[in-house]
């Protein structure tokens, strides 16, 4: 039916039916909130790039995730720093570290929001990537997994409900699924992170963790930002070896990965809106360029539309709240 018989302003002329034939919503329980630990601390230490985001100490960590949760939060996603980092990362699988430490008292004291933890071995190598090297400094693939597996195990006796491997060796959901069925954890969600591209919207990030790559880059793991069937590939394969969702990210720049995701595999898509989304929407609001209420609000609206059931952002609580009213 064409003009003037269609007239699509007629379902656009009033709050109430636009309302009513609204495609997409947003629910505070579907956001995850990712926070820093830093060891060592004795309060928290501003994130320069991320205003507004701190390192927390562990006791800020919980402080951070009860607000989380009265503001309806879903999830939180842990990230540990640690003050000695070595050749292995072997921080990331020592029980009395932050993420391990904040999980358990996340657990014990807070109610009605999931503990999620980050996956990964960067934030505690002292070369700072994601696996173990060789002595040309290529990174292992094999050898990793055992690693990733021990830190899966250890944070997962901790108490964490949901663990996000953002690490990109390959196979490591099968290897890390065994390990956590044979220490007895088959309950522990795995959002594996399988279209991870090897983005420069991690910048920020880097900062709050300290896990620049001492020399090099990622892109020997993480996935060309110019690839997108690859992502599929990975996505497919992440759910036979065991995944419970896809987390795909960047969100924004690759929206059309979500979308795709959600097609081509039957598990819960989730996205990650990082840090270098998170930062450009704060610097453009500090500047009176944009809005930030609004622009967040619709970035995090156009990661749902575009198929995420779930959404990691640093936005978490602000938008929580304002769904909240
Ligand atoms: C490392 C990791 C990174 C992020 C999450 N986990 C950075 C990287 O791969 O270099 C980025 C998150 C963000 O930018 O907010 N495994
Ligand atoms: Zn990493």
């Amino acid at each position: 039916m064409a003009f003037p018989r269609s007239r699509p302003r007629r379902l656009r002329r009033t709050p109430a039916l636009r309302a009513m034939v609204r495609e997409t919503s947003l629910r505070p329980e579907q956001l995850v909130l990712p926070m820093f630990i830093g060891e060592g601390q004795d309060g928290p230490v501003p994130i320069e790039a991320m205003p507004g985001v701190v390192r927390h100490t562990v006791d800020g960590a919980v402080q951070a995730a009860r607000e989380a949760a009265a503001a309806g939060v879903g999830g939180v996603m842990l990230f540990g720093i640690p003050l000695h980092k070595d050749h292995e990362g072997s921080g990331a699988w020592d029980d009395d570290q932050v993420v391990q430490r904040a999980s358990r008292e996340i657990r014990a004291q807070v109610d009605g929001l999931t503990v999620g933890a980050d996956l990964c071995l960067c934030e505690y190598t002292d070369h700072g990537h994601c696996g173990l090297l060789d002595d040309h400094g290529h990174v292992l693939n094999d050898p990793s997994l055992e690693l990733l597996s021990r830190a899966a195990v250890s944070q997962a006796a901790a108490g964490a409900e949901v663990l996000y491997p953002s690490d990109m060796m390959d196979g490591r959901i099968g290897a890390v699924r065994d390990a956590l069925d044979a220490a007895g954890h088959q309950d522990v969600v795995l959002v594996a992170h399988s279209g991870k591209l090897a983005s420069s919207y991690y910048g920020p990030f880097r900062e709050a963790a300290g896990s620049t790559p001492a020399f090099g880059d990622r892109r020997s793991y993480q996935m060309d930002p110019a690839n997108g069937d690859e992502a599929i590939r990975e996505a497919r394969q992440d759910v036979e070896e065991g995944a419970d969702m896809i987390m795909v990210k960047p969100a924004g720049p690759a929206l059309d990965l979500v979308r795709r995701t959600r097609e081509a595999v039957d598990v819960p898509v989730a996205a990650y809106q990082v840090s270098g989304e998170y930062s450009m929407i704060k610097a453009g609001a500090a500047a009176g360029y944009v809005d930030e209420a609004l622009v967040s609000m619709e970035s995090l609206l156009a990661i749902r539309r575009a198929g995420a059931s779930v959404i990691a952002t640093y936005f978490a609580v602000d938008v929580a709240r304002r769904l909240q009213g």
